[in-house]
């Protein structure tokens, strides 16, 4: 029988499927007898293409009978010459291989850190202890690590800049000091959408009686001192600012003192730097509620890593509910609450609503219920007059959806 579609161009290469620890592969070749196929077949187990373990010769009926299987068993067909024989074996080794290398570097960084100190766990991660001093942070017990947490704080331990953007009240801010809290780390906090300028941020000269004295500013103090500094909002940062801030971004990078005779500050090894803003990257779409947002350009961006820090999921926002109000909060009240700040934020993001609906909010709007045992009087202050008319009427509907008035008395 002789079938045009089965030549040997199309039919010759490399077919795999994905086993537990690697691939399966038969790959087909041109035998020497004319019309016959060389058939080979191996198992990957993630070390490698392994040995062919079946070898043999068959004539096109047959491999197309064998085609027909191998697709029922899920092989995928690659084409036929060499170099995607090749890229189709690297396809399946890629992620064994990868998964073996970082589990060692891991292990790797285990055994450094062991040498290195007092460490406390947060997350999944080991991360080394400061010392207390006044400007560690207060700890929230209530605070919830969220497995999406790991990536950050594993970057917080290898000394990159990091940068969390998110809707106001996401968590950004008070991620990091959590984190610094638990390992007793200072942070300095310098807001960029206000009055900061490049002297409070860098330094500058001051007059004190009758001597001229230089002032560090935000920077220069964290970087001396090994405390953290987080940088907010700054995508309002002026570029001045930004441009001091360049010059520290690379794990060493040093600042260069222009106005104090070019003085060098080194940084301390515990000094950490951090960034947040709400509008930029992949919040771009966003900016319209961020009024006097700058963009910032992608050559800054790419020297931070930069995490989209969403709001805490409904069940997660019970928990934090239910820990950061205990023991009057219920799991059957935060629930509800929860769902409503998911509608409210659902509302949001079909821009029905123009007030973002933070954990902060409804953590406040809660604890006044608690306190007042009505959930309209608590909304007032803590949600209601905080937004339009409109957004206000909007919220109380979603509030009414899932809270029925309480029965007269
Ligand atoms: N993961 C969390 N666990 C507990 N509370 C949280 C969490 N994330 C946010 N919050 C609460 O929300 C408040 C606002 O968070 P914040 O870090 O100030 O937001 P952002 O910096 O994104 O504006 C925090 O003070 C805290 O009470
Ligand atoms: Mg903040």
């Amino acid at each position: 029988m002789n079938s045009p579609e089965l030549t040997e161009d199309e039919n010759r290469g490399l077919y795999q499927r994905a086993t537990e620890h690697g691939a399966e592969w038969w790959r087909v070749s041109v035998a020497d007898r004319p019309e016959n196929y060389r058939l080979e077949h191996g198992v990957d187990n993630g070390s490698g293409p392994g040995a062919v373990d079946i070898d043999l010769v068959v004539d096109a009926e047959n491999l197309r009978a064998k085609l027909k299987k191998w697709r029922r068993e899920g092989f995928a067909i690659d084409t036929d010459d060499a170099a995607s024989e090749q890229s189709a074996a690297g396809r399946v080794a890629f992620m064994p291989e990868l998964q073996r290398v970082a589990a060692r570097a891991s292990a790797a960084k285990c055994r450094q850190l062991e040498g290195a100190g007092a460490t406390v766990r947060i997350g999944h991660v080991e991360v080394p202890c400061g010392f207390d001093n006044p400007l560690v942070p207060r700890l929230n017990p209530a605070y919830l690590f969220s497995e999406r947490f790991n990536d950050i704080v594993e970057d917080i331990v290898e000394n990159r800049r990091v940068m969390l953007i998110g809707h106001t009240g996401a968590g950004k801010t008070s991620l990091i000091e959590q984190v610094a809290a638990r390992s007793r780390h200072g942070v300095l906090r310098s807001n960029m959408n206000g009055q900061t300028t490049v002297g409070d941020f860098v330094g500058f000269w001051t007059v004190k009686g009758g001597e001229t004295l230089w002032v560090d500013g935000v920077l220069p103090t964290a970087m001396r001192e090994g405390l953290w500094l987080i940088v907010d909002e700054i995508d309002f940062a002026e570029p001045s600012i930004l441009a001091a801030l360049t010059a520290v971004l690379e794990p060493h990078g040093r600042l260069v003192l222009k106005e104090k005779g070019n003085e060098i500050v080194t940084p301390h090894p515990a000094f950490r730097l951090f960034a947040t803003a709400n509008a930029v990257g992949a919040m771009s779409q966003f900016r319209h509620l961020y009024q006097g947002a700058n963009l910032m350009n992608e050559a800054f961006l790419d020297r931070w890593r930069v995490y989209l820090l969403d709001y805490l999921t409904p069940a997660e926002e019970a928990d934090v509910l239910i820990a950061t109000l205990a023991p009057h909060m219920t799991r059957a009240l935060a629930t509800t609450l929860a769902a409503i700040a998911a509608d409210c934020r659902a509302a949001f993001a079909r821009e029905d609503l123009s007030s973002a609906f933070s954990t902060r909010r409804l953590l406040d709007w809660a604890e006044l219920m608690l306190r007042t045992g009505d959930p309209e009087r608590a909304a007032g202050p803590a949600i209601y007059a905080k937004v339009s008319p409109e957004d206000a009427a909007l919220i109380r509907g979603i509030v009414r959806h899932h809270i029925a008035p309480a029965p007269e008395a």
